[in-house]
């Protein structure tokens, strides 16, 4: 059944946010001051979600999805209105975490393409269902044929994946439900490949940020904060470092820390270490490698996914940097684990990296140092 609602803001994750009579109902891919009708599909004590039907009253800001999936789709949240929207819910979603800053100006790193850029797409298949795509909003599988945030060569190789679907090929021999990667990877020749992989971990072929243009103003943004923080023969330790982007072009001594499955060769200034660092001992496991000639970290780079670093307390209070960068792709880790360390670290700026166009998400990089009373 459709009902009525009337949105009164978007909430941090870009849900339309409706509130009548203690009932707080949320709704996608609306906007600030819309008339929409719209179905609940799921309800809990005071709080129910509904799937957007029609809109009777449309904000001045909302536009048409170029993508012909939107509607449908839960991939994207903000291709219905324009991109300085789209940033500025995301400065109003990271200026409510950062509610313990409220004087923290906070500066907004915007793309220049909105679509067309992510170099990888993963996706659900179910073979008795003969279906491979993205979830809608019922956790459903739809197909994607025409998704318009992947980059070419790989929107190129999806059409033909769907093609005959010669994707149920790719899984004949594969579980009856599963998902498939497609993925861009740089060739020895300077180009690139589009590679599937089946039922692998995601970016199992190494871990590479999903938007090559703005990773490389967060690249360029971390060296030139390094340079200009870090003096040149101070120690760092990259955790979560992956194959060492971040800090590729610094100056300094590198240890490169991540989870390896093929730990990179190590160049002039990076070395690199293959760690757990969820495991409770990492913080000691980091500590040995003094033993074998390592020197301590004066500065930290701390990259992690989503789940971010609940224990980052434990790092600080045996490493004592001088100062650490955070880059957090889930502002609520952001607030989350840098909270508890505030009274021996100042947050000097924060910075919002839109590496995700036209979805909720983005990154958000804090630049920590060390108080004088923490020696
Ligand atoms: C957000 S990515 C950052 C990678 C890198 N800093 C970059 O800019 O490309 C997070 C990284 O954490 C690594 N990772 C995931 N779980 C891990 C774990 N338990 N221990 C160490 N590294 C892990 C992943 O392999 C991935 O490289």
């Amino acid at each position: 059944m459709k009902i009525d609602f009337k949105i009164e803001h978007i909430d941090p994750i870009g849900q339309g946010v409706s509130k009548e009579n203690a009932t707080v109902t949320f709704i996608k891919k609306t906007l600030p001051g819309e008339m929409v009708e719209a179905v609940v599909f799921s309800k809990k004590k005071g709080v129910q979600f509904a799937h957007l039907a029609g809109i009777s009253g449309p904000s001045a800001d909302r536009k048409a999805p170029e993508c012909p999936h939107y509607q449908s789709c839960n991939g994207c949240d903000y291709q219905h209105t324009n991109y300085e929207k789209e940033l500025e819910f995301k400065k109003n979603a990271l200026t409510r975490h950062m509610f313990k800053f409220p004087e923290m100006p906070i500066t907004v790193h915007g793309a220049k393409r909105r679509l067309g850029y992510r170099n990888r797409i993963q996706l659900h298949y179910d073979k008795k269902k003969k279906v491979m795509g993205l979830m809608n909003y019922k956790n459903e599988i739809i197909p994607v044929p025409d998704c318009k945030i992947i980059d070419p060569s790989v929107a190129y190789e999806l059409r033909a994946l769907y093609a005959d679907n010669n994707w149920l090929r790719a899984v004949e021999k594969e579980p009856l439900k599963g998902h498939v990667e497609l993925y861009s990877k740089h060739n020895e020749a300077g180009g690139h490949n589009v590679k599937l992989s089946v039922n692998r971990p995601y970016a199992n072929g190494g871990f590479t940020q999903v938007n090559a243009e703005m990773n490389e103003r967060l690249r360029v943004f971390v060296q030139k904060k390094a340079e200009e923080m870090i003096p040149p023969k101070a120690v760092v330790y990259d955790l979560f470092g992956g194959n060492g982007n971040l800090t590729v072009k610094f100056r300094n001594p590198t240890l490169v820390v991540d989870k390896y499955r093929t730990t990179p060769t190590q160049t002039a200034h990076q070395k690199f270490f293959s760690l757990d660092l969820y495991d409770q001992d990492a913080v000691k496991k980091l500590i040995a490698l003094k033993a074998e000639g390592y020197p301590r970290p004066n500065w930290l780079i701390i990259d992690p996914p989503r789940s971010g670093l609940k224990n980052l307390n434990e790092f600080l209070n045996e490493f004592k940097p001088d100062g650490f960068i955070f880059i957090a792709c889930e502002a609520t880790s952001f607030t989350r684990d840098t909270l508890g360390i505030l009274n021996n670290y100042e947050l000097k700026s924060v910075e919002i990296f839109d590496l995700f166009p036209s979805t909720q998400h983005f990154e958000t990089i804090g630049i920590f140092t060390r108080r004088p009373n923490n020696a």
